[in-house]
């Protein structure tokens, strides 16, 4: 975090930036990074924000690791990270928190065929439609969320903030209302234990409310700055003219475009691409025998979007099409690893440890054996075959299965995808923001 910090002044310097509207009131810490996206991180980095003190936001997206998950041996097996209580866990992989705030608010687009866009979370079911921004809703889950940060009500997240050593900075945002909010005396020990209610009054409750809104908007600002969506990885600064790719990752990117039909969801064209188009797809990936969900219930399966259209009780019309479909992840910085050993993991429930194994899967799927049971991606690379889908429904068949890829075609793909990890050092860092902040995708 130091080094980011340090970092970051460099940005500023280098390019004064412009404000999302919403935030542009509570903004402007002097020419650098807002007092809003400043106050983000520091609750983004809180682990005083968890029931038992141990667990923040950065814990399972870490920006030396693309913004998911930072340890090896869970990335390399389950790839499901513990809650602050010992022993719980939810069901899939930390996506990249970075280049999460351009996915506009969930919607069905009626463009094509007709498909929901939008939202955060592999499944959408953080719409943005509460507070405008997918990333803003999105906030609000993990705190209180049972197998994250498991704090048993929103009072909790406003008091410690209250009590934060940022406090300061909170109220320079957001003014002073957190300090009037009479919280009763014994809210810390309330706080560490499961299913209770801080007793408050209407109006305190109110301003709770209020201030668990505005917690969640800096969030969301933090997510939203240039220190976390730099645009700084060798791909942009190819684009800007400061760098040539080599032979292999530019036939990489053709390929990525071409024969491989990767841009056809991972946007890559257009200003400061992030490489996804929101849109949701299910493609097929096999049920990762280590996830903790599936071992203790084997008959386990993560609906995705049709899931949570389900739950929202939208018709079976609406949600039968949708049943295992996945948002499109970012692929920016789907490489970045701080030691080239760390092991990371890929897609909605880690099941690919390799990149490799993703674009072999994307090319192979239709064309090998079925395995005779739940392997894994390394005893399947193995065994010459892949396991049958998580969920069988609406497998995309059209754009991928049977790309016809070389071995050298394939390892070309892989060579591209490596470009797009955000560069560190200072001197790439205005190009990528000198053409401005992303635009929302209005699809
Ligand atoms: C215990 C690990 C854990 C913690 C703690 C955690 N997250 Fe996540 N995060 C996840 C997982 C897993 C998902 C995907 C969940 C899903 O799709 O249902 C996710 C999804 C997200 C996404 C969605 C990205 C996208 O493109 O859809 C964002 C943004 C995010 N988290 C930010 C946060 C913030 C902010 C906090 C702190 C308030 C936080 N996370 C705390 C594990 C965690
Ligand atoms: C039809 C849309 C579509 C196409 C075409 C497509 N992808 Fe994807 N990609 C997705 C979806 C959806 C996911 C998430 C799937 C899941 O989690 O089950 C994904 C996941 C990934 C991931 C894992 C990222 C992560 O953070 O977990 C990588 C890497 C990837 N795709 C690369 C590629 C490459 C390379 C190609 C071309 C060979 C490609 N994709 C083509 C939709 C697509």
């Amino acid at each position: 975090m130091k080094r980011m910090k340090i970092r970051r002044k460099a940005i500023l310097l280098a390019c004064p930036m412009m404000l999302l509207v919403s935030y542009a009131a509570a903004s402007v810490a002097g020419g650098g990074a807002t007092a809003i996206e400043e106050l983000g991180e520091f609750i983004f980095d809180d682990k005083d924000l968890s029931i038992n003190r141990n667990q923040a936001c950065v814990s399972c997206h870490d920006a030396d690791w693309g913004g998911t998950g930072p340890d090896s041996i869970i990335n390399g097996a389950g790839a499901v990270y513990e809650g602050s209580i010992p022993g719980r866990f939810g069901d899939r992989k930390p996506p990249s928190s970075a280049y999460a705030t351009p996915s506009p608010i969930f919607h069905f687009s009626k463009r094509g065929e007709g498909q929901f866009v939008g939202g955060n979370f592999w499944d959408g079911r953080a719409t943005g439609e509460r507070l405008g921004n997918p990333a803003a809703d999105q906030a609000q889950g993990p705190f209180l969320n049972p197998v994250e940060q498991a704090l048993p009500d929103a009072a909790c997240v406003v008091y410690r903030v209250s009590m934060a050593s940022y406090a300061p900075l909170y109220e320079k945002v957001w003014g002073d209302n957190i300090a009037s909010i009479a919280f009763p005396s014994d809210t810390d020990s309330l706080c560490g234990q499961e299913g209770v209610t801080i007793p408050l009054s209407p109006e305190d409750r109110a301003k709770v409310e209020l201030e668990y809104d505005n917690i969640a908007l800096a969030i969301a600002a933090y997510e939203d700055s240039p220190e976390v969506n730099r645009f700084s990885s060798r791909f942009d600064a190819q684009r800007c003219g400061e760098t040539k790719l080599t032979k292999q990752e530019w036939r990489g990117f053709k390929l990525f475009q071409g024969k491989g039909k990767c841009a056809d969801c991972h946007v890559s064209s257009g200003r400061n691409p992030v490489f996804t188009d929101f849109t949701y797809d299910n493609l097929g990936v096999p049920m990762n025998p280590e996830n903790p969900a599936f071992i203790a219930d084997p008959a386990f399966v993560d609906l995705g979007l049709g899931g949570f259209l389900m739950r929202r009780g939208e018709p079976s019309a609406v949600y039968e099409p949708e049943l295992g479909k996945m948002k499109v992840p970012t692929l920016r910085n789907v490489d970045m690893r701080p030691t080239p050993d760390s092991v990371k993991a890929y897609t909605h429930n880690g099941y690919f440890k390799t990149l490799k194994g993703v674009v072999h899967f994307y090319n192979t799927r239709d064309v090998k054996d079925r395995c005779p049971g739940p392997y894994t991606e390394a005893e399947a690379l193995a065994a010459d075959c892949w396991p049958e889908p998580e969920v069988a429904e609406n497998v995309n068949t059209d754009e991928l299965g049977d790309l016809g890829l070389t071995d050298e075609e394939e390892d070309a793909i892989v060579a591209f995808l490596k470009t797009l990890t955000d560069d560190e050092h200072e001197e790439d860092e205005d190009c990528g923001h000198e053409k401005g902040r992303h635009e929302a995708c209005d699809d």
